[in-house]
Protein backbone atom coordinates (compact mmCIF):
# COMPACT_ATOMS: atom_id res chain seq x y z
CA UNK A 1 0.00 0.00 0.00
CA UNK A 2 2.83 2.04 0.68
CA UNK A 3 4.41 1.85 -3.22
CA UNK A 4 0.85 2.25 -3.94
CA UNK A 5 0.97 5.90 -2.52
CA UNK A 6 4.35 6.07 -4.17
CA UNK A 7 3.06 5.17 -7.64
CA UNK A 8 -0.09 7.72 -7.35
CA UNK A 9 2.19 10.35 -6.76
CA UNK A 10 4.01 9.99 -9.80
CA UNK A 11 0.96 8.88 -11.69
CA UNK A 12 -0.64 12.68 -10.76
CA UNK A 13 2.69 13.96 -12.61
CA UNK A 14 4.35 15.19 -8.99
CA UNK A 15 3.27 16.58 -5.70
CA UNK A 16 0.56 19.52 -5.24
CA UNK A 17 3.81 21.93 -5.03
CA UNK A 18 2.87 24.31 -1.83
CA UNK A 19 4.81 27.21 -3.41
CA UNK A 20 5.34 28.79 0.03
CA UNK A 21 7.24 25.69 1.08
CA UNK A 22 9.94 26.70 -1.25
CA UNK A 23 10.76 30.31 -0.24
CA UNK A 24 14.42 30.56 0.31
CA UNK A 25 15.45 27.97 -2.09
CA UNK A 26 17.47 28.39 -5.15
CA UNK A 27 16.21 27.72 -8.45
CA UNK A 28 18.61 24.55 -8.61
CA UNK A 29 17.36 23.20 -5.40
CA UNK A 30 13.50 23.78 -6.48
CA UNK A 31 14.81 21.95 -10.13
CA UNK A 32 16.39 19.06 -8.52
CA UNK A 33 13.12 18.37 -6.23
CA UNK A 34 10.83 18.60 -9.31
CA UNK A 35 12.97 16.65 -11.06
CA UNK A 36 12.99 13.64 -8.57
CA UNK A 37 9.33 13.54 -7.94
CA UNK A 38 8.22 13.13 -11.43
CA UNK A 39 10.37 9.95 -11.97
CA UNK A 40 8.48 6.68 -11.19
CA UNK A 41 11.11 5.25 -7.91
CA UNK A 42 13.04 1.68 -7.73
CA UNK A 43 12.54 0.41 -4.37
CA UNK A 44 15.18 -2.48 -5.30
CA UNK A 45 17.83 0.78 -6.07
CA UNK A 46 16.27 2.43 -3.44
CA UNK A 47 17.70 -0.87 -1.02
CA UNK A 48 20.88 -0.90 -2.08
CA UNK A 49 21.36 2.93 -1.84
CA UNK A 50 19.66 2.60 2.36
CA UNK A 51 22.79 0.50 2.80
CA UNK A 52 24.79 3.85 3.47
CA UNK A 53 21.88 5.18 5.15
CA UNK A 54 21.25 2.09 7.46
CA UNK A 55 24.70 2.71 9.39
CA UNK A 56 22.93 5.59 11.28
CA UNK A 57 19.49 5.42 10.76
CA UNK A 58 19.09 1.78 10.93
CA UNK A 59 18.26 -0.86 8.57
CA UNK A 60 14.83 -0.42 9.70
CA UNK A 61 14.65 3.35 9.37
CA UNK A 62 13.33 4.01 13.15
CA UNK A 63 16.74 6.13 14.03
CA UNK A 64 17.52 6.29 17.73
CA UNK A 65 15.93 6.93 20.64
CA UNK A 66 18.28 9.34 22.11
CA UNK A 67 16.97 12.07 19.43
CA UNK A 68 20.17 12.28 17.73
CA UNK A 69 19.22 10.29 14.67
CA UNK A 70 15.19 10.71 13.42
CA UNK A 71 13.60 7.44 12.06
CA UNK A 72 12.58 8.21 8.54
CA UNK A 73 10.74 5.25 8.11
CA UNK A 74 7.53 5.57 6.63
CA UNK A 75 7.78 9.38 6.26
CA UNK A 76 5.79 10.88 3.08
CA UNK A 77 8.45 10.28 0.14
CA UNK A 78 8.11 13.84 -0.74
CA UNK A 79 9.08 15.04 2.74
CA UNK A 80 12.08 12.84 2.69
CA UNK A 81 13.11 14.22 -0.60
CA UNK A 82 12.69 18.22 0.07
CA UNK A 83 14.79 17.42 3.43
CA UNK A 84 17.45 15.78 1.11
CA UNK A 85 17.48 18.40 -1.22
CA UNK A 86 17.64 21.10 1.30
CA UNK A 87 20.55 19.46 2.79
CA UNK A 88 22.18 19.16 -0.28
CA UNK A 89 21.19 22.89 -1.48
CA UNK A 90 22.24 24.65 2.07
CA UNK A 91 19.15 25.06 3.43
CA UNK A 92 19.38 22.54 6.78
CA UNK A 93 22.43 22.19 8.38
CA UNK A 94 24.09 19.13 9.38
CA UNK A 95 27.11 17.92 8.78
CA UNK A 96 26.80 14.41 8.50
CA UNK A 97 23.93 14.56 6.31
CA UNK A 98 25.39 17.13 4.17
CA UNK A 99 28.20 14.85 3.38
CA UNK A 100 25.63 11.30 3.03
CA UNK A 101 22.69 13.60 1.10
CA UNK A 102 25.45 15.29 -1.65
CA UNK A 103 26.33 14.08 -5.11
CA UNK A 104 29.24 12.33 -3.53
CA UNK A 105 26.40 9.50 -2.03
CA UNK A 106 22.96 10.16 -4.04
CA UNK A 107 24.37 11.34 -7.91
CA UNK A 108 20.94 12.65 -8.64
CA UNK A 109 17.06 12.90 -8.86
CA UNK A 110 16.78 9.58 -9.18
CA UNK A 111 19.17 8.19 -6.79
CA UNK A 112 17.00 11.13 -4.70
CA UNK A 113 13.67 9.45 -5.09
CA UNK A 114 14.64 5.74 -4.84
CA UNK A 115 16.62 6.08 -1.33
CA UNK A 116 13.37 8.08 -0.33
CA UNK A 117 10.41 5.64 -1.80
CA UNK A 118 12.60 3.08 -0.03
CA UNK A 119 12.60 4.84 3.51
CA UNK A 120 8.98 5.43 2.92
CA UNK A 121 7.95 1.16 2.50
CA UNK A 122 9.76 0.70 6.08
CA UNK A 123 7.37 0.68 8.91
CA UNK A 124 7.77 3.08 12.05
CA UNK A 125 6.72 0.95 14.93
CA UNK A 126 6.48 3.58 17.56
CA UNK A 127 9.25 4.08 19.62
CA UNK A 128 9.23 3.44 22.70
CA UNK A 129 12.71 4.89 24.13
CA UNK A 130 12.95 8.29 25.04
CA UNK A 131 9.59 9.20 26.05
CA UNK A 132 8.01 8.83 28.93
CA UNK A 133 5.31 8.17 30.91
CA UNK A 134 3.07 11.48 31.85
CA UNK A 135 -0.41 12.14 31.52
CA UNK A 136 -0.09 16.04 32.35
CA UNK A 137 2.69 16.50 29.81
CA UNK A 138 0.41 14.60 27.59
CA UNK A 139 -2.68 16.34 27.87
CA UNK A 140 -0.92 19.89 27.58
CA UNK A 141 0.82 18.54 24.02
CA UNK A 142 -2.96 17.27 22.80
CA UNK A 143 -4.36 20.39 23.45
CA UNK A 144 -1.65 22.90 21.95
CA UNK A 145 -1.52 20.42 18.82
CA UNK A 146 -5.06 20.42 18.22
CA UNK A 147 -4.99 24.08 18.59
CA UNK A 148 -1.83 25.56 16.64
CA UNK A 149 -0.50 22.28 14.63
CA UNK A 150 -3.28 19.84 13.95
CA UNK A 151 -4.49 22.15 10.28
CA UNK A 152 -1.14 21.43 8.71
CA UNK A 153 0.25 18.09 10.14
CA UNK A 154 -3.32 16.14 10.27
CA UNK A 155 -5.46 15.42 13.11
CA UNK A 156 -3.44 12.45 13.51
CA UNK A 157 -0.19 13.96 13.12
CA UNK A 158 0.57 11.68 9.72
CA UNK A 159 1.65 14.46 7.79
CA UNK A 160 0.61 15.04 4.35
CA UNK A 161 2.31 13.38 1.41
CA UNK A 162 1.38 16.52 -1.82
CA UNK A 163 2.06 18.92 0.84
CA UNK A 164 5.09 17.75 1.89
CA UNK A 165 4.34 17.74 5.37
CA UNK A 166 6.17 15.97 7.77
CA UNK A 167 4.34 12.76 9.73
CA UNK A 168 4.82 13.51 13.27
CA UNK A 169 2.86 10.13 14.62
CA UNK A 170 6.15 8.03 16.60
CA UNK A 171 8.97 9.95 16.00
CA UNK A 172 11.11 10.02 18.51
CA UNK A 173 10.48 12.30 21.44
CA UNK A 174 14.24 13.37 22.21
CA UNK A 175 14.21 14.42 17.77
CA UNK A 176 11.21 16.48 18.02
CA UNK A 177 11.80 18.26 21.02
CA UNK A 178 15.56 18.87 19.56
CA UNK A 179 13.51 19.77 16.32
CA UNK A 180 11.51 22.20 18.01
CA UNK A 181 14.24 24.19 20.17
CA UNK A 182 16.61 24.26 16.85
CA UNK A 183 13.22 25.64 14.98
CA UNK A 184 13.07 28.37 18.03
CA UNK A 185 16.82 29.43 17.49
CA UNK A 186 16.31 29.96 14.17
CA UNK A 187 18.52 26.76 12.75
CA UNK A 188 16.13 25.34 10.42
CA UNK A 189 16.52 27.84 7.99
CA UNK A 190 14.13 25.70 5.94
CA UNK A 191 11.52 26.66 8.17
CA UNK A 192 8.99 29.53 6.97
CA UNK A 193 8.66 32.29 8.74
CA UNK A 194 5.80 31.84 10.60
CA UNK A 195 6.48 28.40 11.33
CA UNK A 196 9.33 29.82 13.51
CA UNK A 197 7.37 32.68 15.23
CA UNK A 198 4.91 29.90 16.19
CA UNK A 199 7.07 27.44 17.74
CA UNK A 200 9.11 30.20 19.29
CA UNK A 201 6.11 31.45 21.23
CA UNK A 202 5.76 28.45 22.85
CA UNK A 203 7.56 28.27 25.94
CA UNK A 204 9.58 24.73 27.19
CA UNK A 205 7.19 23.16 28.64
CA UNK A 206 5.08 23.41 25.80
CA UNK A 207 7.33 22.04 23.81
CA UNK A 208 8.21 19.18 25.74
CA UNK A 209 4.65 18.37 25.89
CA UNK A 210 4.37 19.03 22.39
CA UNK A 211 6.87 16.43 21.57
CA UNK A 212 5.56 13.82 23.93
CA UNK A 213 2.41 13.84 22.88
CA UNK A 214 3.52 13.44 19.28
CA UNK A 215 6.46 10.58 20.24
CA UNK A 216 3.45 8.38 21.79
CA UNK A 217 0.55 8.75 18.41
CA UNK A 218 0.47 5.35 16.47
CA UNK A 219 2.61 6.30 13.14
CA UNK A 220 1.21 3.11 11.56
CA UNK A 221 -2.24 4.61 10.09
CA UNK A 222 -2.54 5.86 6.49
CA UNK A 223 -3.31 9.79 6.34
CA UNK A 224 -6.83 9.87 5.42
CA UNK A 225 -5.72 12.50 2.57
CA UNK A 226 -3.24 9.86 1.42
CA UNK A 227 -6.10 7.38 0.80
CA UNK A 228 -8.11 10.23 -0.60
CA UNK A 229 -6.19 11.13 -3.30
C1 LIG B 1 26.58 9.40 9.75
C2 LIG B 1 25.17 9.26 10.15
C3 LIG B 1 24.10 9.40 9.07
C4 LIG B 1 24.05 8.76 7.84
C5 LIG B 1 25.02 7.77 7.23
C6 LIG B 1 22.80 9.21 7.24
N1 LIG B 1 22.13 10.06 8.08
FE1 LIG B 1 20.33 10.94 7.71
N2 LIG B 1 20.45 11.97 9.47
C7 LIG B 1 21.50 11.87 10.36
C8 LIG B 1 21.29 12.84 11.43
C9 LIG B 1 22.21 13.06 12.61
C10 LIG B 1 20.08 13.52 11.13
C11 LIG B 1 19.42 14.64 11.94
C12 LIG B 1 19.86 15.97 11.39
C13 LIG B 1 19.36 17.12 12.20
O1 LIG B 1 19.37 17.02 13.42
O2 LIG B 1 18.95 18.13 11.61
C14 LIG B 1 19.59 12.95 9.89
C15 LIG B 1 18.43 13.38 9.25
C16 LIG B 1 17.94 12.85 8.08
C17 LIG B 1 16.73 13.26 7.42
C18 LIG B 1 15.76 14.33 7.90
C19 LIG B 1 14.63 13.65 8.61
C20 LIG B 1 13.51 14.54 9.04
O3 LIG B 1 12.61 14.03 9.72
O4 LIG B 1 13.49 15.72 8.72
C21 LIG B 1 16.59 12.49 6.31
C22 LIG B 1 15.47 12.54 5.30
C23 LIG B 1 17.72 11.60 6.27
N3 LIG B 1 18.53 11.83 7.35
C24 LIG B 1 17.92 10.64 5.28
C25 LIG B 1 19.11 9.92 5.12
C26 LIG B 1 19.39 9.09 3.97
C27 LIG B 1 18.43 8.84 2.82
C28 LIG B 1 20.65 8.60 4.15
C29 LIG B 1 21.46 7.73 3.21
C30 LIG B 1 21.68 8.26 1.89
C31 LIG B 1 21.14 9.11 5.43
N4 LIG B 1 20.17 9.90 5.99
C32 LIG B 1 22.37 8.81 5.98
C33 LIG B 1 22.57 11.00 10.29
C34 LIG B 1 22.91 10.21 9.21
C1 LIG C 1 1.23 26.15 8.06
C2 LIG C 1 1.43 24.72 8.22
C3 LIG C 1 2.12 24.22 9.48
C4 LIG C 1 1.76 24.46 10.80
C5 LIG C 1 0.60 25.30 11.33
C6 LIG C 1 2.70 23.72 11.60
N1 LIG C 1 3.60 23.05 10.81
FE1 LIG C 1 5.20 21.96 11.43
N2 LIG C 1 5.86 21.81 9.54
C7 LIG C 1 5.20 22.25 8.41
C8 LIG C 1 6.04 22.00 7.24
C9 LIG C 1 5.68 22.33 5.80
C10 LIG C 1 7.24 21.41 7.72
C11 LIG C 1 8.48 20.99 6.90
C12 LIG C 1 9.46 22.13 6.94
C13 LIG C 1 10.72 21.84 6.18
O1 LIG C 1 10.62 21.62 4.98
O2 LIG C 1 11.80 21.83 6.79
C14 LIG C 1 7.09 21.29 9.17
C15 LIG C 1 8.05 20.74 10.00
C16 LIG C 1 7.87 20.47 11.34
C17 LIG C 1 8.79 19.75 12.19
C18 LIG C 1 10.12 19.13 11.75
C19 LIG C 1 9.92 17.69 11.42
C20 LIG C 1 11.19 16.95 11.14
O3 LIG C 1 11.08 15.75 10.82
O4 LIG C 1 12.28 17.49 11.27
C21 LIG C 1 8.25 19.70 13.44
C22 LIG C 1 8.83 19.02 14.66
C23 LIG C 1 6.99 20.42 13.37
N3 LIG C 1 6.78 20.88 12.10
C24 LIG C 1 6.15 20.61 14.44
C25 LIG C 1 5.04 21.45 14.44
C26 LIG C 1 4.29 21.79 15.62
C27 LIG C 1 4.55 21.23 17.00
C28 LIG C 1 3.32 22.68 15.21
C29 LIG C 1 2.30 23.38 16.08
C30 LIG C 1 2.83 24.12 17.22
C31 LIG C 1 3.47 22.86 13.78
N4 LIG C 1 4.53 22.11 13.35
C32 LIG C 1 2.66 23.66 13.00
C33 LIG C 1 3.96 22.85 8.39
C34 LIG C 1 3.28 23.33 9.50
Amino acid sequence: MVAGATFQLSAAGGVEVDEESFSGRTAAAVAEFRAAIELEPDLNRGAAHFATCAACHGADGRGSGDGAIPAVAAQHVSVLVKQLVDFRHDRRWEERMQHFASQHSLAGPQELLDVAAYAESLERWPPLEGGFSDAVAEKRGSALYHRHCADCHGPLALGELRRMRPRLAGQHYAYLLRQLNETAAGERPGMDAEHVRLIGALSTLERAGLAHYLSRLSPNLASTQDRAR
